[in-house]
C-alpha cells in the first residue's frame, strides 16, 4: 500500500490545504450534529441500509464513528495512522458486504454538505473557493483510501470459504505486526548490548588492558554499529507506521559491520589479502546500496 506522503502527493495536498482545512474545524464542529442527522437521512434512502444498520446499537455506534471521522477531515493529522484507520474502515465495510456504490454516493453527499456549509459561512468568495478546493482533495484522498479494500477484494480469488479466509488474512496481518514489534524490541535490546561494548572498551583503556589507539578504533567501530542499528530502528518504526520497508537499512548495517571488522583488522597482524577481501565486500555492498537507492528514485 502507498504511504500517506504518496497519497498527499497524488492529490496535491499542500501545507496551505492543511491550513485551510484546520481553519474550518470549529465551523464543522458546530455542524456535526446536523451533519450526522442529514447523513443518516441520506443513507437510509438506500434499499439495503436496514440490512447493514440492523439494530439501534449498531446505528448509534456507527453515528459516533462517522461523526468522529467527519471531524478528523479537518484536524490536519494526515499521517500513517490516519491512513491505516481509513483502510480499516474500508475493510470493515468490505467485511459486512456493503456495496462500494453506497460509500461513493455517501462521499458525494458529504462533499455537497461541506460545500453548502462553507458557502453559508463565507458566501461566494475566493476564500470559499480555496477552502472547497482543499475539502475536495481530502475527501478524494479518503474515498480512495477507504475503497482500496474493495479493489483488493475484486482481485482476490477465494480458495477457502470467504469468511474463513478473510479472518485468516486478518490474523496473519496482526501476526506480522506482532513480529515487527518483536523485531523492534530485539533491536532496542541489541543497541543496549552494543552500548555495553563501548563501556567495556572505555574500561579496558582505563585500566591499561587495551592500548589507547586500539581502544579508540574499537570504540569507533562499535559506535558505527550503534548508528547502523539506529538506522534499522528508524526503518522498522517507519514500516510499523505503514511505510515501505527500507532494505537499504539492512545494507547499512552490513556495511557498518564490515567497516568495523576492517578497523579492527588493521590493528592486528591480519593478512593484507584478508583486509583487501573485506574492502571488496564493502565495495560490493556499497554498489548494491547505490543501485537500490537509484532504482527507488527512478
Ligand atoms: C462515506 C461514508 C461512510 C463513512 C465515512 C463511514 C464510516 C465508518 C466508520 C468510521 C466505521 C467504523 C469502522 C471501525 O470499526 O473501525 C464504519 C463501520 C460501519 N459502517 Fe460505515 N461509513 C460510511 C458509509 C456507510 C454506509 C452507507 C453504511 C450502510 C448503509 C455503513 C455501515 C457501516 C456498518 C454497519 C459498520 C459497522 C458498525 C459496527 O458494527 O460497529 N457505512 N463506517
Amino acid at each position: 500500500m502507498e504511504t500517506i506522503e504518496e497519497f498527499k502527493k497524488a492529490y496535491s495536498i499542500t501545507e496551505q490545504d492543511i491550513e485551510n482545512l484546520m481553519s474550518v474545524k470549529g465551523l464543522m464542529e458546530k455542524h456535526q450534529d446536523d451533519f450526522i442527522a442529514k447523513f443518516y437521512d441520506f443513507i437510509l434512502k438506500f434499499k439495503d441500509t436496514p440490512q447493514f444498520l440492523s439494530d439501534n446499537e449498531i446505528v448509534s455506534r456507527h453515528k459516533e464513528k462517522v461523526k468522529w471521522w467527519f471531524l478528523t477531515l479537518f484536524e490536519g493529522n494526515y499521517n500513517e495512522e490516519y491512513l491505516r484507520h481509513l483502510s480499516k474502515v474500508g475493510e470493515v465495510h468490505v467485511k459486512i458486504g456493503l456495496p462500494c456504490h453506497y460509500v461513493n454516493a455517501s462521499m458525494n453527499f458529504i462533499r455537497r454538505y461541506c460545500i453548502k456549509a462553507l458557502t453559508e459561512e463565507f458566501g461566494c468568495s475566493t476564500h470559499r473557493d480555496a477552502l472547497i478546493n482543499s475539502v475536495d482533495k481530502v475527501i478524494d484522498l479518503n474515498l480512495d483510501a477507504m475503497t482500496i479494500s474493495y479493489r483488493e477484494e475484486e482481485l482476490r480469488t477465494y480458495i477457502l470459504p470467504r469468511r474463513f479466509e478473510y479472518n485468516l488474512i486478518e490474523f496473519a496481518k496482526r501476526f506480522a505486526f506482532t513480529v515487527d514489534l518483536l523485531l523492534l524490541f530485539a533491536l532496542m535490546i541489541s543497541s543496549l548490548f552494543v552500548l555495553g561494548f563501548v563501556g567495556h572498551e572505555v574500561y579496558s583503556i582505563g585500566i591499561g588492558e587495551t592500548p589507547v589507539e586500539t581502544g579508540i578504533l574499537k570504540i569507533l567501530g562499535t559506535l558505527l554499529m550503534i548508528w547502523a542499528i539506529g538506522e534499522l530502528l528508524s526503518a522498522e518504526i517507519h514500516h510499523l507506521r505503514g511505510g515501505k520497508f527500507a532494505v537499504t537499512a539492512f545494507l547499512t548495517l552490513a556495511i557498518a559491520a564490515v567497516i568495523r571488522k576492517i578497523l579492527i583488522a588493521t590493528l592486528s597482524t591480519e593478512k593484507i589479502a584478508d583486509i583487501l577481501t573485506l574492502g571488496g565486500i564493502v565495495l560490493a555492498l556499497g554498489i548494491v546500496y547505490w543501485l537500490i537507492g537509484h532504482s527507488e528514485k527512478a
